[in-house]
């Protein structure tokens, strides 16, 4: 029997893109190779987000037009294996099979470690598996290690769940309870990613900030008092990893912002100087009644502390506008903020409502007009700001780490220490280092530069090289 294939689309979040990865590792051993054709593949996964409205929609969509796919398959004798994974599969289990009878497969995100058990019992009896149990196992410890070679950036879940319940959020319902894990297992991952040709590593949590994992033996038998290490911690040790050029961290609660972490900006020169930081509001009653534990004056707070720790750090956030209640007065206090704190980047989405969470059931929400206004109003103040920030990275020199090939032939791609993208010309064998790049020119999303004299550009392709290699006889 020839290779299996199998093809994960991915929905949502970075911690979705890592535990794609961590599927197919897992599939790996049954034979299943990865491929970017959905339409040939013996098995399909959805890897959902249930975040928004919207993006569930999306997902029941997106299998209206993979059930044409499967139907073809299956008149050609073949068969598709259609599985839905991630948030949708948590939050609506069974649901999916009743609006979707033609699924196979419903997986929640802590169990993919029972994935290939799932697919062999399907292949035998047929019939829909659906597991979207919370184990008592975690599956850190029963997914395979890193298996695919990753890019020059990388993620790494260190700590998933939460355990905040912001009244307007599914992640607490989705993802569970919060855990972090352990040091160790931390380290021997990051290890393996950068043996395996990761450059920066980017950890990934829904508070990461809250990280508390379990410390390495050594550590803890030597010094009782420090049995769990915090995030700050964490990455002054993963820093010492050689070959190891950039860490990373997303997303953090505001108010799990700590001094070791702080420090870490401080003093651990790896870890970049660029924060996701979300607010949500500028209004400290929105931010109470969303049953966020920082108010405004709180998040200034924290922004100056780091500020003060690493005076270049950049900010980006996440904005919710129309929360239910919100008034005029209220957006405009995030207005405010907005201008108070100068941001370089956000994502701000209208409230939208989620079954089951504490918002949804609030009587005063506000209409879609308003909320399209405010969206619009505060999209363009943050679009504002992106431009002014690179804007004044122009005439600078940057580090660049370049992470793969420009659209352009002789251009390549990488990100400054703010994770602006930075395209230049150079060669492809600059892709995993980190070259000074001067800034010569600012977009709205990205920056174009020129590398400094003293750097070696590489081997740059000269344009349509390829076609004439090939045309060669
Ligand atoms: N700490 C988490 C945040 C989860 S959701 C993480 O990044 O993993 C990401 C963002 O989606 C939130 O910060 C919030 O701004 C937005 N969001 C969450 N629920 C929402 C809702 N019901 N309506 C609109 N936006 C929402
Ligand atoms: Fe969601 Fe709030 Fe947790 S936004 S992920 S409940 S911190």
């Amino acid at each position: 029997m020839g290779a299996r294939t199998l093809h994960i689309k991915t929905f949502g979040c970075q911690m979705n893109v890592y535990d794609s990865a961590r599927m197919a590792d897992a599939l790996a051993p049954l034979g299943f190779v990865s491929t970017e054709c959905a339409e040939a593949a013996d098995v399909v996964i959805l890897n959902t987000c249930h975040i928004r409205e919207k993006a569930a929609e999306k997902v029941y969509s997106e299998l209206g037009r993979l059930r044409h796919l499967k139907a073809r398959k299956k008149g050609r004798g073949g068969r598709m294996i259609l599985g839905v994974a991630g948030c949708v599969a948590q939050a609506e289990g069974e649901e999916i099979l009743r609006r979707a009878p033609y699924v196979d497969l419903v997986v929640g995100p802590q169990v993919y470690h029972r994935l290939p058990r799932m697919i062999v019992e399907l292949e035998r009896t047929q019939a829909p598996a659906i597991d979207v149990e919370f184990p008592p196992e975690s599956k850190f410890d029963h997914l395979p290690g890193v298996g695919a070679a990753p890019g020059v950036g990388a993620f790494l879940t260190v700590q998933e769940g939460c355990d905040k319940f912001c009244s307007f959020c599914v992640v607490p319902y989705t993802r569970g309870a919060e855990y972090s894990r352990p040091v160790g297992d931390v380290r021997d991952e990051a290890r393996r990613l950068v043996d395996a040709g990761a450059r920066e590593l980017t950890l990934l949590g829904q508070n990461v900030n809250n990280y508390h994992g379990a410390a390495p033996r050594t550590f803890s038998r030597s010094r009782p008092g420090a049995a769990e290490w915090g995030l700050g911690r964490l990455i002054a040790e993963l820093a010492s990893i050689e070959g190891l050029k950039r860490i990373r961290y997303t997303t953090s609660y505001p108010a799990d912002m700590n001094a070791e972490l702080i420090a870490a900006h401080r003093d651990v020169p790896k870890l970049m100087p660029f924060v996701h930081l979300p607010v949500q509001s500028g209004s400290d009653k929105v931010l109470a009644a969303m049953n966020r534990r920082h108010d405004a004056a709180g998040y200034r707070r924290i922004a100056d502390a780091m500020r003060a720790a690493r005076p270049d750090i950049a900010f980006s956030s996440d904005f919710i506008v129309g929360f239910p209640g919100e008034s005029e007065a209220d957006f405009e206090d995030t207005l405010c903020l907005v201008r108070d704190i100068g941001f370089l980047q956000a994502y701000s989405f209208k409230y939208s409502p989620r079954p089951g969470t504490p918002a949804a059931a609030m009587t005063d929400q506000v209409p879609e007009p308003v909320k399209i206004d405010r969206l619009s109003r505060l999209q363009a103040l943050l679009g504002d700001q992106q431009m002014e920030f690179n804007r004044r990275c122009a005439g600078t020199t940057l580090g660049v780490l370049f992470d793969r090939r420009g659209r352009r032939p002789g251009q390549i791609l990488g990100r400054s220490p703010y994770s602006q993208p930075v395209h230049a010309e150079a060669g492809e064998d600059r892709i995993g280092t980190v070259v000074e790049v001067r800034i010569v020119r600012a977009y709205a999303n990205s920056l174009r530069g020129r590398l400094e004299p003293g750097e070696s550009a590489g081997v740059i392709a000269s344009p349509g090289a390829e076609s004439r290699a090939e045309a060669r006889p």
